[in-house]
Formats: structure tokens, sequence, C-alpha cells
């Protein structure tokens, strides 16, 4: 079953979340001249319109990124966000109008240096076509329609024994929870010092606290754990909230998180929103 496009999603609150910290993370990579290896297990397309029909049909990103850049002049903008945000105007040429909004590969190529490599796997047919023509010309990218759960475990140790791996699945299968938790406990075995990624819907608490239980019976460690959630957690509404595990994280990033959390809160979150820092795991 492969029903699910990013395209439909492109720049919501999850979004947000996801790709602000991404940007992050990479920034920090990038602070050293040593290369480094970005693999993405479930990329997408690669870069979205937010003109084109789908994100027009749910214009889930104007309770998103729309507000975000809205707010940019804001006195209290935090100072964490802006790398995101410098990313959304150079992509669109500096145009207060956005309408190019990057999927995680299209963050990353903004990174990615001659000494970096790039692995980006996907499944769906379509989106793979995009993702193919978007990196036609990006040295050191490889693209592969293949499952990318496996794909990571090929991969790693990375040879320059330095990267960051994302995990972004569509959750469209229940068995993605687990098989998420799986992947990173036994890629970190072989890869202890890699930065991982794991993004997350709220939308059953309960798998949510199994993956927790997964990771805590594991040899992970230093798992910071972000959340965000717009609404009170309940089965009936679909995706509540959203959050991500992060393994290894750059050693700013909870802090910057703590400037970021509560003015995503309070501009695209409602008064029963709520969010949540938390080092599950320390190091
Ligand atoms: C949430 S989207 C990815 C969005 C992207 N990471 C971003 O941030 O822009 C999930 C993608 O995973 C793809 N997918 C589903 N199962 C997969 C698998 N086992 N291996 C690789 N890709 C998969 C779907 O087709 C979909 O495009």
């Amino acid at each position: 079953m492969l029903s699910y496009r990013h395209a439909f999603h492109a720049g919501n609150f999850a979004d947000v979340l996801k790709h602000s910290v991404l940007t992050l993370v990479l920034e920090y990579m990038v602070r050293k001249d040593k290369g480094f290896t970005y693999i993405d297990s479930h990329s997408g397309a690669g870069m979205y319109s937010l003109n084109d029909e789908y994100a027009q049909k749910t214009g889930e990103y104007k309770g998103g990124v729309a507000k975000i850049l809205a707010a940019v002049n804001d006195d209290n903008f935090p100072e964490a966000l802006m790398p995101y945000v410098e990313l959304l105007h150079k992509l669109n040429n500096e145009n207060d109008e956005l309408d190019i909004y990057p999927g995680s590969p299209g963050i990353a190529k903004q990174f990615m240096r001659r000494q970096d490599s790039t692995h980006l796997f996907e499944l769906h047919p379509t989106d793979i076509q995009h993702l193919t023509e978007f990196c036609a010309r990006w040295n050191k990218s490889h693209v592969k329609q293949s499952d990318g759960y496996k794909g990571i475990l090929g991969l790693i140790p990375p040879p320059s024994r330095r990267g960051v791996v994302l995990i972004d699945p569509p959750y469209e299968l229940k068995e993605d929870y687990v098989k998420a938790v799986k992947t990173i406990v036994k890629a970190y075995k072989k890869f202890t010092s890699g930065t991982y990624i794991l993004w997350y819907p709220v939308v059953t608490r309960e798998r949510i606290n199994a993956m927790e239980k997964d990771f805590s019976r594991s040899d992970v460690k230093n798992l910071l754990k972000v959340e965000f959630c717009l609404q009170a957690d309940s089965e009936e509404y679909g995706m509540t909230g959203t959050g991500l595990f992060i393994v290894n994280p750059p050693w700013q990033l909870e802090n910057q998180l703590s400037e970021i959390l509560p003015y995503l809160k309070a501009k695209l979150g409602e008064d029963q929103s709520t969010f949540t820092l938390e080092k599950l795991i320390e190091e």
C-alpha cells in the first residue's frame, strides 16, 4: 500500500518542527570541514510547490510554514528558527510569496558540500521519479527505489564516521512504529556516534509510549524527545500532534528547541496546545 503523498502535507505544522530541526542539525554538521553522510530513508519527492493542486487541496501549509513566515518580523521571533526561514527565502528567490517548499532532500541539498555524500530512499513510483529528477545534477547524491530501513543498515557506519540519518515513514502501516525504532537500535550498534532523527505523528499515544519503551530497553544513549501537539490526545481526530526522537543531538539543539517550541505554540497552536522537550536517555 503506497497511497501516502507528502505533497498534500508539505509545509504543515509537523513539517515546520521536523524541517527546522533537520536544518539545525545539518547546519551544525557543516561547521566542521570533515565530510559526512546524510541518509534519508523515506525521502518523498524532494521539493514541492505550495501552489500545486495537492497543497492547495488541503491548505495545510497555511496553518504551518505560512504563519511562520508571516511572523518573521516579530520582535520575539526565535533566532533558532532563522536558518529554516533563511533557507526558505533563498529557495524562493527572496520573494515574500512562498511557492517552493523543500522536502527533507531539498533541505539537505542546501547544505551538502563536495566532501559530503547523500543517500535517498523512496518507494512511491511517482515520487521516486520527481526525486530522481531533482537529484539529477547533484554530485554525490544516490537515489534508490528500495526499502529505506534496509538501506540504512547497508550504509553504516559511513567511511567518514560522521553521519545524519533521517527516518520519516508515513505510518500508513502500524508496523512502521516498531520497525523504525528497531532500525535505529540496530544501526546504533554499528554506528554509535551517528545522529538519528525519527519523526512520528501523535495519533495513538500507546504507540509512542511503546516506542519509548523499546528505546529504553536498548543500548541507545543520548536520546532527546521533542513533541508539539495542537490538540489533546484523541484517537478520533487523526494526527493531533507531532514529535521527533533524536539520538545524539548536536549539543545546542535542546536549547534551540526550548526557544522554538513556545513560539510554535503561540503562533500555530490553540489554547489546548502543548509541547514537550525531554532527555529520555542521558549520554
Ligand atoms: C512522510 S513522507 C517523507 C517526507 C520527507 N522525508 C520530507 O520530510 O520531505 C514518507 C515517504 O516514505 C515513502 N515510503 C514508504 N515506505 C517506504 C519504505 N519502506 N522505504 C522507502 N520509502 C518509503 C512514501 O512513499 C513517502 O513518500
